[in-house]
This record gives C-alpha cells, structure tokens and sequence, in this order.
C-alpha cells in the first residue's frame, strides 16, 4: 500500500490491486477554529469526524448504488475509517461541482447584491476550480469548454448527475426532517471507457444541512440521521 497523496481530510492509498484507499482523517475544513465547507485550510480537528464522515458516505454511495447511478465506491471499513475505491482521472486538476437549493455561503457572498439569505434556488448548479492559491474560482461553462478541462457534452453529463445526486441526498435527509441547502460533489473517469462517476466523499463536510432554520454541525447530522 503506497500513499499517494495527503489530502486535508484524507489520505489516498494506492491498493497492489489497483484500486485507491481513503483514509479518513479527523480533520475538517474551516477558520480559525469554526467550520466551513466552503474553506480550503484544515480549521480544527474533532475526534471522531472521519469516521462520522465515512458513515454518511457509505450510506449514500449505497444508495446511489442502489439506485444505478455510477460512483467510485466499492467497500467501506467504518473500524478503520477506509474506504476502497476505483482510480479516477480528474478533470484538470480537478473540480468541484455545487448544487444549491438555498442561497448561504459563497453564492450569497458573491450575490448578495440580488440574492437575499437563504433565498430558494432550483437545483442550481456551479463548478469551481480546485485551485487553493486562487480561492478555488468558480467557472463557467464556456471557459471549461474553451480551455480544454470539459466537453460542452461532459458538462451536461456532469450537471445532470450532480442534480440527480443532490435529490437523492436532499429526500434522504428530508425524511429525518433535516433541509439540505447546498452541496458539494467532484467527478472523475473510470475505467477503458472513462465513465464520469461520483467520487470522493459524501459526508457532513461537504454540505450544509438545517433543521428548523438551524445550522447543523458535521458530527452532529451524523448522529441526527443514522
Ligand atoms: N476515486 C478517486 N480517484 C482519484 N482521486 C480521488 C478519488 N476519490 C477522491 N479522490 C481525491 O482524493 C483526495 C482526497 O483528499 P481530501 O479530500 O483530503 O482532499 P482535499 O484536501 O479536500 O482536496 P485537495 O485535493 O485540494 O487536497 C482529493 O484530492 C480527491 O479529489
Ligand atoms: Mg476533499
């Protein structure tokens, strides 16, 4: 097993067999002690948050799996926080995918002057860059297109999924009466043919879930929805 890269919550893992390991860390994103998904720095370390956040993963990549749509995932050990997983080539240098359903976070902060907080949005979907020195830009279509990152029809394939995936994960949490405002999701290809797949995590550090108008902490939707 060859470490791969050192992520700020995770570890990656190079299996003999071929396949990626994620090892995930106690660590979450954030400032100065307070959480944001939306942050590119390590803000404080939790004890128990890898394995919480390995929890509602596993649970979604079930899910999705259940329900056909292609993700990376092949098995979880809770124990010892990992998850195995099929390689995936990211787009670029990779890229994050958002769906919002309310306006918080950095749409609010960069709308405000037309969109109000917590204002509803119809599924919609951004894409930023992985980029920490450039506070992860967001992009448009055209620029993916034009600058080689993504096909105009890759785009489409990358979109739908990401609201597909965003409803799933919107009416799972709505049944414990839990709101989900905004997500955050990354692709990548797999395999000879180059699927486009979920990969990555789906845990309480890349959302932002509310419960009566009420923030949710990472570890606590954990405990609030298994
Ligand atoms: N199936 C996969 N194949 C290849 N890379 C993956 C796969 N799933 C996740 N990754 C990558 O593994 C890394 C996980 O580490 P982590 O989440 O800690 O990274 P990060 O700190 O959020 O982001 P960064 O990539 O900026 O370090 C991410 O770079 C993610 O893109
Ligand atoms: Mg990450």
């Amino acid at each position: 097993m060859k470490l791969t890269y050192t992520g700020k919550t995770k570890n990656v893992y190079a299996l003999e067999d071929g396949n990626y390991l994620l090892q995930f860390k106690d660590d979450v994103t954030g400032e100065n002690g307070v959480f944001d998904p939306g942050a590119n720095t390590v803000g404080l370390t939790m004890e128990g948050a890898g394995r919480a956040g390995l929890k509602l993963t596993k649970f979604f990549f079930e899910k999705l799996q259940e329900k056909g749509i292609p993700t990376h995932y092949i098995a979880a050990d809770i124990e010892k926080a990992t998850m195995t997983v099929k390689p995936a080539q990211v787009f670029g240098e990779g890229l994050e995918v958002i769906c919002r359903f309310r306006a918080v976070g950095s749409f609010l902060r960069r709308y405000g002057k037309y969109a109000t907080d917590a204002q509803p949005l119809d599924a919609f979907v951004e894409v930023t860059l992985k980029d920490d020195d450039r506070q992860d830009p967001p992009i448009s279509e055209d620029a993916l297109d034009m600058l080689g990152i993504l096909t105009k029809e890759e785009y489409q394939t990358l979109k739908s999924l990401t609201q597909q995936i965003a409803h799933v994960v919107k009416d799972e949490l709505a049944v414990k009466g839990i709101e989900l405002y905004d997500i955050k999701f990354e692709f990548g290809r797999v395999g000879e043919d180059k699927q486009i797949v979920l990969i990555d995590e789906i845990s309480g550090g890349n959302m932002r879930a509310y419960k009566d108008g009420e923030y949710i902490e990472p570890l606590e939707l954990e405990k609030m929805f298994l």
